[in-house]
């Protein structure tokens, strides 16, 4: 017999599901989204199964409805990620995660000599690549590619 569909993370009435974090990744989304520092109610769950991904992870903010940009800003980490708006219980909008032209801050210059490696400049990438990420540094013009990217 077919297990019936139970959900390992409650449903929300209002807010922003966001599905299929690579497991590894979800403390990095956590702190890209700033989401340590909300007041909404948040709920999360990880290595859950998925085919895709191996281990997954997903979070739900209740409440909560992000501008594109801010929540492209997890692309880096969550390449898969699908987001669910969510209004009256009901899923009214699906959207994926697009990597951004530019990105500022999230990523570390893979130049030792970089300025951002010794002074407190945040790092800004020219986004050269979007499939295999690479960046490229706007100081230094060094790239960062998806083997040497490190999340600050
Ligand atoms: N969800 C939720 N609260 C709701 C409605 C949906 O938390 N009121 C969550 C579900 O748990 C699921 C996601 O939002 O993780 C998407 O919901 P739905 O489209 O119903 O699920 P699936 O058909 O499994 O979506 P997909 O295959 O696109 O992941
Ligand atoms: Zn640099």
């Amino acid at each position: 017999m077919k297990e019936p569909k139970q959900l390992s993370v409650s449903a929300i009435q209002n807010g922003t599901v966001i599905d299929h974090i690579p497991a590894k990744n979800l403390f990095k989304v956590i702190q890209i989204l700033g989401l340590d520092r909300f007041d909404n109610q948040i709920t999360f769950g990880t290595n859950l199964e998925s085919k895709k991904l191996g281990k997954k992870a997903i979070i739900k903010i209740s409440g909560k409805y992000f501008a594109d940009d801010d929540i492209n800003r997890i692309a880096l980490v969550a390449p898969d990620a699908k987001l669910n708006i969510i209004k009256d219980y009901e899923v009214i909008e699906k959207k994926v995660v697009e990597v951004p032209d530019t990105i500022t801050g999230i990523a570390r210059c893979v130049n030792p000599k970089c300025i951002t490696n010794f002074e407190s400049v945040t790092t800004r990438f020219k986004v050269v690549s979007k499939k295999n990420v690479a960046l490229k540094c706007y100081y230094c013009e060094k790239i960062t590619n998806q083997e040497n990217l490190q999340i600050i």
